[in-house]
């Protein structure tokens, strides 16, 4: 588990780095659903999670610590597997809820490693007051928290970079 950590050659583009580690993910039916569910503004969650990968990977560069970066990307792009519309009246407590929901229906669809539990579980740290233990959930937990209030203020990440990921796993 440890012993996946590395660094990334200078060569890997932050997005490769997403398209080649998340590429079962984001080939997934399940994955794909989240198309159908916004997280903020006009951003959906397929959309959201993915900018959460990019922004996570391209955080974890700059820090020059070794990574798995297989579970980082992984991690980020489930840590909002929750598949359903969050908006809807009775999903009141989301905000405490959905990153057990979300790592639920995670564990049900892939093989989870527990790095990529920890991201899941504990991203919406301090509100869930559990915090990571990895230090890739650490990361996931900084690129939601900038990717969640980009999209609320209408300047999500999402752009053509995320949109070449998503189109080259249509
Ligand atoms: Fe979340
Ligand atoms: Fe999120």
């Amino acid at each position: 588990m440890l012993e996946n950590r590395q660094r990334i050659s200078k060569k890997t583009s932050n997005q490769s780095a997403v398209a080649h580690y998340g590429a079962d993910v984001l080939d997934s039916k399940g994955h794909k659903r989240c198309k159908k569910f916004i997280q903020h503004g006009n951003t959906n969650v397929r959309q959201h999670t993915t900018s959460v990968a990019y922004m996570a990977v391209a955080i974890a560069r700059k820090t020059h610590l070794k990574y798995d970066y297989s579970a980082l990307v992984r991690g980020a792009l489930l840590h909002d597997y929750f598949l359903y519309d969050w908006h809807e009246p009775h999903h009141g407590l989301h905000g405490y809820t959905h990153a057990s929901k979300a790592l639920e229906n995670a564990a049900a669809d892939f093989a989870i490693s527990p790095i990529e539990a920890d991201i899941i579980k504990k991203h919406m740290w301090p509100l869930n007051i559990k915090p990571p233990r990895y230090r890739e959930a650490i990361i996931v937990t900084i690129a939601d928290k900038i990717c969640s209030t980009k999209e609320v203020f209408g300047k999500p990440i999402y752009d053509k970079k995320i949109e070449e990921i998503l189109n080259e796993h249509k």
